[in-house]
């Protein structure tokens, strides 16, 4: 067997799931799950349409490329989410199977492990897939913690850095002065650069939207997206997670090979998914009444969380990241069992590095339920801190 897969943590599911083996939760409390980063808002009836009328290409192997009108689609949200000129349909922009599956194989394609000193920089706290896909590529993980700078890291040998903006858990948004000191390290030492924006359409200021890799990119004259991929999903965005449907963009000489190792590892996207995907990626007004959900959301659960708690509103996506008067993991089995309420703690999410563990005191709430169940979820938190 492959020596490299017993160096993979379990998944923060598992931890979870072993935390809570053995307790009963609160019987008369209907059980409200808050855990999990799935999007639970009903998928707009014109993508399972277009779905739907294009079974007939269930008959014909797809490419792995992608069909040319996906990529045109693509290219096109891109110029107008961004404000840049369109990337190049052919060698800049691939589909991806959800964003997940090309953040890990995109490490299998970048990294050399010769030598053994290859190393790939992930967030801390992070999605676990950048940790797993670093492992199995060869290289080490580097973690760079919330709250850390750039410059506070040494980048000797990195080879690959993730970023994610908004980031999984804690809503931050990569500025443009972030993004020039990245460019500046990455002309340095030649690392490539994985911009994780799956949650790009998820904010609630309607006049600042999210920063984009490419769009930053731009920004300084880099217009071959010199050693920049971003990675975009529709998942978040318009509800359908099941589709697995994303793509990456940015340099093309990253993307031929990156297309090469797809190849070989049969990554290719179904026609009928790629038809409801192009229909996804034309229209903006779904995308703008599930952020107003959210939006809701936030507006009513914010304002309830109170000292000793504390959270602060993201600056994107759908996650409240809690700060807790206890452990993290012991808050959230108590909640559990006393209340009925199932929230992440944030040090599942995190790695022990520079001498914290800055998931620690913290925990992740998915505000994906309904916005009545949400609020009852933080009205049972409430209870079950006054109790503390
Ligand atoms: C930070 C982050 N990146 C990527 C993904 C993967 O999403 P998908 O594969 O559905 O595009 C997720 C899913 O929860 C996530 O939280």
């Amino acid at each position: 067997m492959n020596p490299r897969l017993a160096r993979l943590q379990p998944y923060p599911f598992e931890k979870l799931r072993a935390l809570l083996a053995g307790v009963t939760p609160h019987a008369a409390l209907h059980p409200i799950n808050l855990s999990i980063g799935e999007p639970k808002h009903p998928t707009p009836n014109f993508v399972k349409a277009a779905l739907a009328g294009s079974l007939e290409g269930l008959a014909a192997y797809p490419a792995t490329a992608g069909t040319p009108a996906l990529r045109e689609a693509i290219a096109a949200w891109l110029s107008r989410r961004y404000g840049i000129p369109a990337p190049d349909p052919v060698t800049q922009v691939l589909p991806v199977n959800g964003s997940r599956e090309a953040l890990f194989a995109f490490a299998q394609t970048v990294i050399d492990p010769a030598g053994g000193a290859a190393r790939v920089v992930c967030p801390n706290p992070f999605y676990q897939i950048y940790e797993g896909a670093a492992l199995l590529a060869g290289a080490q993980p580097t973690y760079l913690n919330d709250g850390m700078r750039f410059d506070d890291l040494d980048w000797t040998g990195v080879q690959l850095a993730y970023v994610c903006s908004p980031g999984n858990p804690t809503g931050r948004v990569l500025s443009l002065d972030d993004w020039q000191r990245l460019f500046e390290l990455s002309d340095r030492h030649g690392f490539v650069i994985a911009s994780d924006e799956c949650y790009s359409e998820l904010y609630y200021d309607e006049l600042r939207p999210p920063l984009g890799a490419l769009q930053a990119a731009w920004r300084f004259g880099r217009r071959d997206f010199a050693r920049v991929v971003a990675f975009s999903s529709l998942s978040k965005r318009s509800n359908v997670p099941g589709m697995r449907s994303g793509f990456v963009a940015g340099d093309a000489a990253i993307l031929q090979r990156f297309l090469l190792y797809r190849t070989y590892h049969g990554s290719a996207m179904s026609l009928p998914v790629q038809h409801a995907s192009i229909a996804a990626w034309r229209d903006e007004e779904h995308v703008r009444a599930n952020r107003q959900l959210y939006a809701d959301k936030y507006r009513a659960v914010l304002p309830m969380i109170a000292a000793p708690l504390s959270a602060g509103m993201p600056e994107g996506g759908f996650y409240l990241w809690v700060r807790t008067p206890a452990d993290d993991a012991t808050f959230a089995r108590e909640l559990h069992r006393q209340y009925n309420v199932l929230v992440l703690p944030g040090s599942f999410l995190a790695r022990d590095a520079h001498g914290a563990n800055p998931g620690r005191q913290h925990v992740r709430i998915a505000l994906v339920a309904p916005l009545s169940e949400c609020v009852e979820a933080v009205q049972r938190i409430n209870q079950y801190v006054a109790g503390l």
